[in-house]
């Protein structure tokens, strides 16, 4: 028989007997593998009985679970007939099925039912949407099991601060609710570099989560933490005719523009234009101050449908007309993604700080990055006024320089035939 080896974090959570196990642990911990290996060993436990297997979106089901369950099925020689969408289920030949579903769309998680769940991700949903999903998972989750034992479901998730699983896991938690902490390093099976490359990526506030596994206030204090006055501080100006790398925040009377340009393939902040009325006002500063020079704009990806002068021509058909170069996805990054992109920009785990500004050239940038908060509900605070400028200059660090978690990649292929 072919052999699982669960890390000690793992086994512990694999063969926990209480209703509802979490598996709070960091990035690469293993922490997938643990939710398909309890979901198989559940459901051979009770054949004829459903499950249910939940990631936050389809891709995920589609590019992270199904790839695993395929792989360990097989390696346990246990047949399976896996049936994508629209049924997405697994069939495991007279064993009942395990039906896939994805969390940003709770309406689907109607019309099955199954004894037992496995939950991966759990915490990255938002506070209520995670409240929202556990209730609509927990109420299909009613199959009655023969032994009387009761229906479990499982969380595997990282800590995303002091939210759901918080909550439920770990400030309070009822009876059945047990909670298993792990960091990444518990996990020996990772590529040699792995958490190494983490320390590049992130600053290090968000590592107590990420790599330990612990639940820290992703949302304290100031936004922009990393930055430093005097450390992220150059006295660097645009050269003649230099490329010119604008972000830009639209705002009816209130525009703001981030002027950059790239150093040894790092941002630097050279420039700032704010409080404008509009778009073709913006337009008409920026091509007589920066004349002769090329230039591309990273807008807000909103400006696509805003209008901020006439209501036949968005913003951004505005900038393209105007000859700028304008780099936009379709939708905008969340604004945790923009905001740990930008933070660490100006500092990651290892102290690097690679994006330097000119804070004599951008003063007001300067100061709405030391001021600016985060509201009660853990969001950057918009009622101050210093939102636009770091909103301007994070499109463009977030588009150019994006948060790209490494993949924690196969290493295990030993065993498989
Ligand atoms: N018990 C194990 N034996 C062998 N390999 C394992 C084991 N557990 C995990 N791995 C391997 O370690 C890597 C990371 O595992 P996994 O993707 O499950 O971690 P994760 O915590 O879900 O990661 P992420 O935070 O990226 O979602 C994968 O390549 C996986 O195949
Ligand atoms: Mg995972």
């Amino acid at each position: 028989m072919p052999r699982v080896e669960p890390t000690c974090p793992q086994f512990d959570y694999i063969t926990a007997k209480d209703a509802y196990p979490a598996m709070v642990a960091g990035f690469g911990s293993g922490k997938t593998e643990a939710a398909v290996l309890r979901s198989i060993m559940g459901k051979l436990a009770y054949p004829g009985l459903n499950r249910g297997f939940y990631e936050p979106t389809y891709d995920l089901v589609r590019m992270i679970a199904w790839p695993r369950f395929e792989e360990i099925l097989t390696r346990l020689e246990i047949p399976y007939k896996l049936l994508k969408s629209p049924l997405n289920y697994i069939s495991i030949e007279g064993k009942g099925n395990i039906f896939f579903r994805s969390m940003d769309a709770p309406g689907r998680i109607i019309g099955y039912e199954h004894a037992d769940a496995d939950v991966d991700e759990l915490d990255t949903l938002k506070d209520k949407e995670a409240a929202d999903v556990w209730r609509r998972i927990l109420s299909r989750n009613r199959q009655k099991k023969p032994d009387g034992k009761p229906n479990t479901i499982g969380v595997t998730t990282t800590p995303e601060g002091f939210r759901f699983v918080y909550r439920t896991w770990k400030e309070s938690p009822r009876p059945g609710y047990r909670i298993i902490q792990a960091p990444t390093s518990s996990n020996p099976h990772l590529p040699d570099g792995y958490i190494d490359s983490l320390r590049d990526i992130y600053p290090e506030s968000l590592l107590q989560a990420y790599l330990e596994g612990e639940f820290v206030n992703l949302t304290s204090g100031t936004v922009y933490h990393t930055f430093s006055r005097e450390l992220n501080n150059t006295d660097i100006t645009e050269q003649r005719g230099e490329h010119l790398h604008i972000g830009m925040d639209f705002n009816v009377q209130n525009m703001s523009a981030v002027i950059h340009v790239i150093r040894d393939g790092d941002p630097v902040a050279v420039g700032e234009i704010t409080g404008v009325l509009d778009t073709p006002a913006m337009i008409e500063l920026i091509k007589d101050r920066y004349a002769g020079h090329k230039i591309s704009v990273y807008p807000d990806a909103s400006g696509g449908s805003r209008k901020t002068v006439d209501a036949s021509t968005s913003d951004l058909a505005l900038l393209k007309q105007a000859g700028f170069a304008v780099e936009v996805d379709r939708s905008n990054p969340s604004v945790r993604d923009r905001v740990t992109a930008m933070c660490s920009a100006f500092c990651n785990a290892k102290g690097e700080r690679r994006y330097r500004v000119n804070v004599r050239r951008c003063p007001i940038y300067a100061a709405c990055l030391e001021q600016q908060a985060y509201d009660k509900h853990g969001a950057p605070d918009k009622t101050q006024g210093l939102d636009h400028a770091p909103d301007a200059g994070g499109y463009f660090i977030a588009k150019r320089y994006p948060i790209n978690k490494p993949k924690a990649g196969m290493k295990r292929i030993r065993g498989l035939a």
